[in-house]
């Protein structure tokens, strides 16, 4: 076997491994065996550029630079169900189906409501070409690179399993109990906001920008409607079971009913069995299974007459409300929560709830000592949904939202168009001041992993820090005092001088400007260059950037005209931090093709795919996925496929091939 046959074989084998492990659960190679196997597959597809394939195995862990999504329309639209709650809507839409099949015999296929995001997936020739989210139904977002990084969808169909030469499969994205809530756990330790629930945190990974963090998420997929002109058979359960042996994964326990007993029965069966499954589910799909019977069925504007959701009822209980108190963030974000006596709730003990923000509250009347109704639907955190008027006390009095900030003391404000109250003591209020030295050591910003939450809270306490720059003036003796062994003394202490290192992009992240997040303080530190052009842009030259909006650049400019952040600014500049790109950035970045739209199409010899896109970044240019009118020019290597070809013919787009590419930017 030579190299080429050999990536040809690993490829099969990986395809092979992962399905026996992801859709099967039943791997038959050890996790150790199959690293091995795709170490090599890697290492052979890097020394023959020649054989790159976008659906080879190691395409799956993504690539950390962004993408822009575009928008595809859909071939068919992506409906939605129109809901029910209780027996008797099963009924009447039961005898709605009944009527208008005229009388003729019919099967309705049960399955699980899956609670994720809805994504279609299009397979052209065995391999999936295009993944695209629901959008408004008529458009998605085209999501291929994130969904590809998900396990258990299948980058290409078994070999000679029968499947159609093209056709569209659909179901559902999800996030597994575990994965969500091990990423909420982190994301507590390093005090970023918690996702409410599993549906969330799916729905803001698959649209990431960065398909490596996707990668790195775990997501899931169900899969559970076949669309397409020539289906295998005319039954839906029958066509999702073959599709199952073409490689896919598809809904859990389906199952086909003939009586509205048998319907009634499945329900109340997965009301209680749903609670063992690896992921969230709200409710029970019901579809006719005859898709001829479905075409005579049809359409309402909004959802198919063939298919009809059942939801099932959030687990809900009632308890009293003993007091609110008030929990300040690091951004001075005031948020109320309910104290309640403890109540047993889907399976944990519930002892308090968010109250959200003063209107909330309001809404209803909520008063200290009412009964509230509590409900845990697909939230981790429990919600209240309502009050028992009828067991008020007489003497009750109601809750009324405090004014002045209960750290500080300092009276609160509200701004204009936001629900919360905040309070303004941004660099007095210790919360806020512990919260946002807590957010320059995280990982993600200066990376002192040596410090923790507790430390920060003792340094504070001690008086050792009160802002950011403090830490840089910490001496070892000061650390020694509260006990702190020798060797973790010095650990800090090389932590704190190793984050000097930390690239301008990151202490521009670091400083907690409010709403600047990881991606704009890039663009930023990419576009100003140094601290000091920075912090002297003006809000119309901020907004100048692609990207930063009004309320980003308003806060900027928040920021640095406040006397004590300036002060804190000069400090780590003194203190010799990353105050502007390095050497190596500085080069390498240019405005080159700055304004120009570029597609990357077919294989290259040169340099890889991901490369020509950082260098299309690094020189201001912007790498989109699909060519239009808009786009400057393709960047074109090698077998570039014909369609793309002739769309560019069409629009009369220039093609440049590699050597001119990287001739234009030198
Ligand atoms: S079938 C035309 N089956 O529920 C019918 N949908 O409200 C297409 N969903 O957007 C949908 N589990 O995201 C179908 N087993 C299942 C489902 C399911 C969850 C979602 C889907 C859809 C929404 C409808």
């Amino acid at each position: 076997m030579n190299e080429t046959e050999r990536i040809i074989y690993l490829r099969q084998q990986l395809h092979e491994h992962n399905h026996n492990y992801y859709v099967l659960n039943q791997p038959t190679i050890t996790d150790q065996e199959f690293d091995m196997l795709m170490h090599e597959l890697q290492d052979l597809e890097s020394h023959h550029p020649e054989m790159a394939d976008p659906n080879s195995p190691s395409q799956r862990v993504g690539s950390d630079l962004n993408q822009n999504f575009t928008q595809v329309a859909h071939k068919y639209p992506m409906l939605s169900l129109a809901n029910t709650y209780n027996e008797q809507d099963v009924e009447e839409w039961y005898d709605s189906v009944k009527r208008g099949l005229q009388g003729e015999d019919f099967e309705v296929c049960c399955e699980m409501k899956y609670d994720g995001l809805s994504i279609s997936l299009t397979y052209v020739d065995g391999k999936l070409v295009r993944g695209v989210t629901r959008g408004d139904g008529v458009h998605g977002d085209d999501v291929t690179a994130n969904v590809k990084t998900i396990r258990c969808i299948p980058l290409v169909l078994k070999e000679g399993s029968g499947y159609p030469q093209e056709f569209e499969i659909r179901g559902e994205i999800l996030m597994p109990w575990k994965v969500f809530e091990r990423l909420n756990a982190e994301r507590e330790a390093a005090e970023e906001p918690l996702f409410a629930n599993p549906r969330n945190a799916a729905s803001g990974t698959l649209k990431s920008q960065n398909s490596k963090l996707v990668a790195s998420r775990q997501l899931d997929s169900y899969l559970y409607y076949l669309l397409g002109d020539t289906l295998p058979t005319d039954g839906h359960y029958e066509n999702l079971q073959t599709a199952a042996q073409w490689g896919f994964k598809i809904s859990q326990g389906m199952k086909k009913a003939k009586t509205l007993q048998e319907i009634y029965d499945y329900i109340s069966y997965w009301d209680t069995e749903r609670k063992n499954l690896p992921v969230a589910t709200d409710g029970i799909v019901l579809k006719v299974n005859s898709i001829r019977q479905q075409q005579a069925l049809g359409y309402t504007a909004k959802s198919p007459r063939w298919a009809i959701a059942y939801k099932f009822k959030a687990e809900r209980a009632c308890t009293r409300l003993n007091s609110v108190t008030y929990q300040v963030g690091r951004t001075g974000a005031v948020t109320p929560v309910a104290n309640m006596d403890a109540v047993q709730l889907a399976g944990t003990i519930v002892k308090r709830a968010t109250l959200n923000n003063e209107d909330f509250i309001r809404s209803f009347d909520l008063h200290i000592g009412d009964y509230v109704y509590v409900e845990k639907g697909g939230e981790i955190i429990p919600k209240i949904v309502g009050v028992a008027m009828e067991k008020r006390p007489d003497d009750a009095e109601p809750v009324k939202f405090i004014d002045r900030c209960p750290e500080c003391g300092t009276p609160l404000v509200r701004y204009e168009d936001e629900a919360a109250h905040y309070c303004p003591n941004d660099t007095g209020c210790p919360p806020q001041i512990k919260g946002r030295i807590e957010h320059f050591i995280a990982r993600r910003a200066m990376n002192i992993d040596s410090i923790g939450p507790e430390t920060v809270d003792d340094y504070y306490r001690r008086g050792l820090v009160r802002n950011i720059a403090d830490l840089y003036t910490i001496q070892k003796d000061a650390i020694n005092a509260s006990g702190t062994r020798e060797k973790s003394a010095q650990k800090v202490l090389a932590g704190i001088e190793a984050s000097k290192k930390v690239p301008f992009e990151r202490v521009v992240f670091a400083l907690g400007i409010r709403f600047v997040g990881e991606t704009s303080a890039k663009l930023l530190a990419r576009h100003f260059k140094t601290m000091e052009a920075l912090r002297n842009a003006s809000v119309e030259q901020l907004m100048e950037v692609d990207g930063i909006g009004e309320v980003i650049a308003k806060s900027v400019v928040t920021y640095f005209h406040n006397h004590v952040n300036e002060h804190i600014v000069d400090r780590l500049a003194a203190f010799r931090l990353q105050m502007g790109l390095s050497e190596e950035q500085l080069t390498e970045s240019s405005d080159k093709l700055a304004g120009k739209s570029i597609v990357i199409s077919g294989v290259f010899a040169k340099h890889s795919r991901d490369e020509y896109k950082a260098m299309i970044e690094r020189n201001g240019g912007k790498n989109v996925g699909s060519i239009s009118g808009k786009t400057s020019f393709i960047l074109a290597g090698e077998n570039m496929g014909p369609s793309k070809l002739q769309k560019a013919e069409k629009l009369g787009i220039q093609l440049v091939d590699e050597d001119t590419f990287l001739s234009m930017i030198e």
